[in-house]
């Protein structure tokens, strides 16, 4: 078969590597088009996560960049079309909610090939969020719904899409976890940072609700005052450093770094004595690990995660953090409790339904 996988940005990169993997060992004469559409271009939030993800280089680079949302989704669809129309592929994947998915679902459509949404079906109902516009339109144009939380066989329906389209085959990020936990458990990332295993919060801030306006001052206040309590470990999104610039955020016990690799990354979750932040996939890894994770949002597309019991929502309140300390010593010692079907096995599933073996 023939096959385009359309990656754009970090979680991406996580989200489809082992469904790559997956496919190009059960078809190994099929044809596995790598295209990157470029939402995501600095060593550290691209090459870096390809390398240590052990994707092949992409076949097609778009090099689209950042821009508005229009902007960014118009050019995606522009350099996408000419792509899809030499590759002729019989399915074209999507991972994720982020403006690559929606662009590249739209253009697949649009050219009539088939679509597959891999981590299909999640619901933060806040359309002022521009990742759930993308979830929605990918959902509606896809084929094969990938889904990876149970939950979202109900989202799917109340919106009217026939269950034959979905296959809850769990989370292919987990996969992309499970496999490198041999690696960053030895990557020992907190040592390197100066700062004791368990006992730091290890801090993620990225979605435009937050750091676009003045939450983020505030935010950033209220981390400088837990540092005093328990060491701050807070790899900067560029988003977020570009909104920060010249605020003068260093202070004692809290450390800024520039963004890290995944497994550096991975490394600093699993030794975390909590977590903070408003990401979605960081959501679901304090989950599988068992690490406490607290969420800087008004709502979550992954209610699984709190009723998992790791995760809690603080709501968009820079001041609920000052509560953080307080709350990890009331609680009990962290443990595994992944979700069903957060295995490591997901991507052989998805390659099952595709070859037409599930
Ligand atoms: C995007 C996704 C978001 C996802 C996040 C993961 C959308 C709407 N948002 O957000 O859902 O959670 O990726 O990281 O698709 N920049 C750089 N270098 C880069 C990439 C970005 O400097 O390699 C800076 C640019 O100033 C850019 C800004 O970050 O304008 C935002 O990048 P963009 O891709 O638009 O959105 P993210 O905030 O990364």
């Amino acid at each position: 078969m023939r096959f385009v996988y359309v990656v754009g940005t970090r979680p991406n990169f996580v989200k489809t590597a082992p469904v790559i993997a997956a496919l190009r060992a059960r078809d190994p004469n099929g044809r596995h088009a790598i295209v990157h559409t470029g939402q995501h271009y600095d060593r550290m939030m691209s090459e870096v996560f390809l390398e240590e993800l052990g994707v092949p280089e992409p076949d097609h680079m778009l090099e689209v960049g950042s821009g508005s949302h229009s902007r960014q989704t118009a050019q995606v669809m522009e350099r996408l079309e000419p792509v899809l129309l030499e590759e002729r592929p019989d399915l074209v994947f999507v991972p994720g909610d982020v403006n690559s998915t929606l662009a590249a679902a739209l253009t697949a459509a649009k050219a009539l090939l088939p679509v597959a949404h891999i981590e299909s079906g999640l619901r933060s109902f806040d359309r002022t969020m521009p990742e759930e516009i993308n979830r929605i339109v990918a959902d509606v144009l896809s084929q094969h719904l990938f889904l990876h939380s149970d939950e979202a066989v109900e989202n799917l329906r109340a919106e009217g899409i026939p269950d034959e389209r979905m296959h809850f085959v769990g989370n292919t990020m987990i996969d992309t976890l499970a496999a490198l936990e041999g690696r960053f458990r030895d990557a020992g990332a907190a040592a390197r940072l100066g700062v004791e295993p368990g006992a730091f919060l290890l801090v993620t801030l990225h979605r435009p609700a937050l750091v676009d306006g003045p939450l983020l001052a505030e935010t950033m206040a209220q981390l400088a005052a837990v540092a005093a309590e328990m060491p701050v470990v807070f790899p900067v999104h560029p988003r977020t450093r570009k909104m920060l610039a010249g605020a003068g955020a260093e202070q004692p016990g809290l450390h800024l770094t520039e963004p890290l690799g995944y497994i550096d990354f991975l490394s600093l979750i699993a030794d975390a004595g909590a977590v903070l932040t408003d990401s979605g996939g960081i959501q679901e890894e304090t989950t599988y690990l068992g690490v406490p994770c607290f969420t800087l949002r008004a709502n979550t597309e992954r209610p699984v995660t709190i009723r998992a019991g790791t995760n809690t929502l603080l709501g968009l309140d820079p001041a609920a953090i000052a509560g953080i300390p307080a709350a990890l010593a009331d609680r009990p010692p962290g443990r595994r409790n992944p979700p069903p079907l957060w295995d490591g096995d997901a991507a052989e599933r998805i390659a099952d339904v595709v070859l037409g073996a599930g």
